[in-house]
């Protein structure tokens, strides 16, 4: 069995979701290739060495480039908020290693074109977070999807809304700064109802979209008199019409009381529809339209079977997997992928797709009109080369 020597720059929040990933993914999954945890890179040494210590790594390094220079790294993971990604991504690629960058791909379009770039170059392997898809539920919904036993695609309605910043008070974090952040509720919360979409119903033809930022400013640090402006948007929506026809609506918000995580979308076709709750994603709600009337109507499936998407690997039916485990599964497909040497979706074009679409819908608030979603090239040789994922 083969080694992949890895290196995770970024250790908070997903450092933490993508370190737990590699700890467990051996542990459960039969892999050829399993993770080794070379090294954590963070700025502040005291505080890199400590998470090095906490969270399992053999070392660490307080500059992402040492990592490039090591022959014993084979993987850089991108775990840093977005204005860091081109570079460290780009740095990464050009050095020969993997790379798996977290989500939204980049800040801007152009950054998105250049980190495709540098990934078809390589010719090494590269995987974006997008960690939805991996939720058994999600996977289980694409192959009914597949199947065909939802007809033709006529709707898509996404939500993705949470509620973290509702106090005024909550201080100016680099989510707040449209520098670092590239946008706000758009682009994090956004950003994963997109991928979801281009998943599981297809290409996004065009989009018109509407953005708001209801609280302006904000205290420099928590309980502080000094105030900074808030630079992104607090919620974003918008329309969108599907190569396929399908019309769709998504919104995404950080200002809806109540609402923690609560990603969901349902999916209506011509023989049923679909629905889907993060905040319950053991399971899957179903409607199938020749279901006979009596007894027919939407039924919830606990997706905790042997048989279903990665959950063999886990507990037995009903004993429920949570958040964390859709890292696990996204290491076991890129560990897989390099194993393979075969970009697993979505990859760094897709990716760019997101951005494309992210960039559609800040130009149609700009313009107050329907607008198009850039092309991505279809150019890397190591990718699926399929949008919805089928490898
Ligand atoms: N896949 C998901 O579900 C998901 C969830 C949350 C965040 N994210 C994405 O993950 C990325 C990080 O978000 P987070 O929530 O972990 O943020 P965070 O604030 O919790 O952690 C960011 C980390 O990056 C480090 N960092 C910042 N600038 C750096 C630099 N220039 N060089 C090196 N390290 C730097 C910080 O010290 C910190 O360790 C973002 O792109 C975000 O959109 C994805």
């Amino acid at each position: 069995m083969s080694e992949i020597g890895v290196a995770l720059v970024g250790y908070k929040f997903m450092g933490q979701a993508h370190s737990n990933a590699y700890r467990q993914v051996a542990r459960f999954f039969d892999l050829d290739s399993t993770p080794r945890m070379r090294a954590i890179c963070g700025r502040d040494e005291e505080a890199v060495k400590a998470t090095a210590d906490s969270l399992g790594w053999e070392g660490y390094e307080t500059d992402y480039r040492r990592l490039l220079e090591r022959d014993d790294i084979d993987l850089v993971d991108v775990a840093t908020p977005g204005n860091t990604h081109h570079e460290i991504a780009v740095a990464a690629l050009e050095a020969g290693k993997h790379v798996l960058c977290e989500k939204p791909l980049a800040n801007t379009l152009e950054e998105a074109r250049e980190m495709l770039d540098a990934a078809t170059t390589a010719g090494t392997i590269n995987m974006v977070c997008f960690n939805y898809r991996r939720v058994p539920a999600v996977q289980l919904a694409k192959k009914l999807l597949d199947e065909g036993r939802l007809g033709e695609i006529r709707h898509w309605r996404a939500v993705y809304l949470q509620d973290f910043i509702l106090d005024p008070e909550f201080p100016l974090i680099w989510r707040f700064d449209k520098e670092v952040a590239g946008s706000g509720a758009l682009g994090d919360l956004g950003a994963h109802i997109i991928d979801l979409a281009h998943f599981l119903v297809g290409p996004i033809e065009k989009v018109v979209g509407t953005t708001e930022t209801f609280i302006r400013e904000r205290p420099l640090e928590p309980g502080g008199d000094e105030t900074g402006t808030v630079t992104v948007d607090d919620a974003a929506a918008f329309l969108a019409r599907f190569e396929n026809g399908a019309m769709g609506t998504f919104e995404a918000t950080r200002l809806a009381p109540g609402r923690k995580n609560h990603n969901s979308f349902e999916i209506n076709g011509s023989k049923g529809s679909l629905v889907f709750d993060l905040e319950r994603m053991n399971e899957l709600r179903a409607y199938f339209a020749d279901d006979p009337p009596e007894t027919g109507g939407f039924r919830t499936i606990m997706v905790t079977e042997p048989d279903h998407p990665y959950v063999g690997a886990w507990w037995p039916p009903g004993h429920i997997i949570g958040y964390e485990h859709t890292f696990v599964h996204t290491m076991k497909d890129l560990l897989d992928g390099i194993g393979a040497g075969k970009s697993p979706a979505p990859t760094f074009e897709d990716g760019f797709r997101c951005q494309a679409v992210l960039d559609a819908v800040e130009r149609s608030v700009e313009s107050k009109t329907w607008t198009r979603p850039e092309r991505a090239p279809r150019r890397d040789p190591t990718g699926s080369g399929d949008l919805l994922g089928r490898q």
